[in-house]
């Protein structure tokens, strides 16, 4: 049976929510699912705004049916060829043929390579500026590209005032029936995972999303509809706001963050210890996590939130601990910037962990790194406490100040 929803009298959602894949992109833990939204837009012409992963299918297929109501389909406009959306364009090719599939260059040779065939007879390539007329819908393109890949673009509805937008303001979480923004507490309950969502996926492009940000701003939008999580209709400003900050890698909070490794507890210890002078010194909020514990992409979403980080690591093989050292590179890679951090490292014999921290910490950008910084011999003697204590007061001071 279909399951969708009006979001204005001609506008429908047809997409679909999955609680039982466990990692999105077989990669990121997703405990609360996804949902991959598509749109039906029912004017002189029926448009399909993207498709959805092919673990929805069946769902899928039951709410485009329901949707056209007996229509055929005129056009089906591909924003972004990633499989999560781009699962069921074969199909619906298949199932509507006289469909016009609405999309950028790039599009059609990506189409290509996941399909094995060529569309570019069923394509209406489109590039930046170009219009198309529904009836009463004017849809207008904007290229969009890195957000989150190559060919991405973005749609506009003139008429309503509809910013269909890819990737951009989607977040991890399954949809409940609710699928607006002023139907769920969004900043209590999703915020985490919009931001380990926006961090993981789209944080290296922020250079991009600058870009599409500045062509939004020259848009009229009452209404974002983005490829995952809830539509937004009320409070745009909200995530628009927060999409200012992770784009330019502002941080959001100023307070620190202890990401630790440890073998036997030792290197913990000293997180510990430092926190509680922290606390000590008046720095509310403070944020500690094992690396081996908590899932990288949480700490990836965490380091775009707070503005220090205090990383601390055992020598492992001459090496970084492989956890630490797998979370440095992710955050290198996802082009973090824009933050203090302090380091501390283990080591019995030959503490090098440090060393080779800051040196990875060198090659990122803005990056300030703290000169203050501590070399544990096995445990935390005695007579370190005073550098650690400077430490937590240089930190407080930035913090606090
Ligand atoms: Fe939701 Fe980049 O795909």
């Amino acid at each position: 049976m279909h399951s969708t929803r009006k979001v204005t009298d001609d506008l429908i959602y047809v997409g679909g929510s999955d609680r039982r894949l466990s990692r999105f992109e077989n990669l990121f833990p997703i405990p609360k699912g996804v949902s991959y939204n598509s749109y039906v837009l029912l004017d002189e012409k029926t448009v399909l705004f993207d498709t959805a992963d092919e673990s929805i299918s069946r769902q899928y297929i039951e709410n485009v049916v329901h949707a056209l109501n007996g229509r055929p389909l005129d056009y089906m406009v591909v924003q972004h060829m990633e499989p999560d959306h781009c699962a069921m364009i074969d199909d619906m090719l298949r199932r509507y043929p006289e469909a016009k599939m609405v999309c950028s260059a790039k599009a059609v040779g990506m189409f290509a390579q996941f399909y094995g065939t060529d569309v570019a007879a069923r394509a209406l390539v489109v590039k930046e500026g170009d219009k198309l007329s529904t009836g009463e819908h004017t849809l207008h393109f904007v290229m969009a590209p890195m957000v989150h890949w190559p060919e991405v673009m973005v749609t506009y509805d003139e008429k309503d005032k509809i910013l269909f937008s890819a990737d951009a303001f989607g977040t991890f979480g399954a949809l409940a029936g609710n699928i607006f923004d002023d139907e769920i507490t969004f900043d209590t309950t999703w915020m985490n995972d919009a931001r380990r969502y926006y961090a993981n996926i789209v944080g290296k492009y922020g250079v991009q999303v600058q870009a599409l940000l500045k062509k939004a701003a020259s848009l009229d939008i009452e209404m974002i509809c983005p490829l995952h999580g809830p539509i937004w209709r009320k409070d745009l400003g909200l995530l628009l706001e927060k999409y200012q900050k992770w784009s330019t890698y502002e941080p959001e909070d100023k307070t620190v963050m202890i990401a630790y490794a440890t073998m036997y507890g030792n290197t913990e210890n000293a997180a510990n210890v430092l926190a509680g002078m922290l606390a000590d010194k008046g720095v509310k909020n403070i944020a500690m996590y094992d690396v081996s514990e908590t899932d990288v992409s949480e700490l990836v979403a965490e380091s775009f939130r707070c503005s220090h980080l205090v990383l601390a690591a055992p020598t492992y093989n001459s090496g970084i601990q492989p956890k630490m050292e797998a979370y440095l590179s992710d955050i290198k890679a996802l082009n973090l910037q824009n933050r203090t951090v302090a380091v501390i490292d283990n080591g019995t014999w030959a503490a090098t962990a440090g060393k080779q921290m800051i040196g990875m910490l060198e090659g990122m950008k803005n990056m300030t790194i703290l000169e203050n910084t501590i070399s544990i011999k096995s445990a935390l003697a005695e007579n370190q406490l005073g550098a650690l204590e400077a430490l937590a007061d240089e930190l407080a001071k930035q913090v606090n100040g």
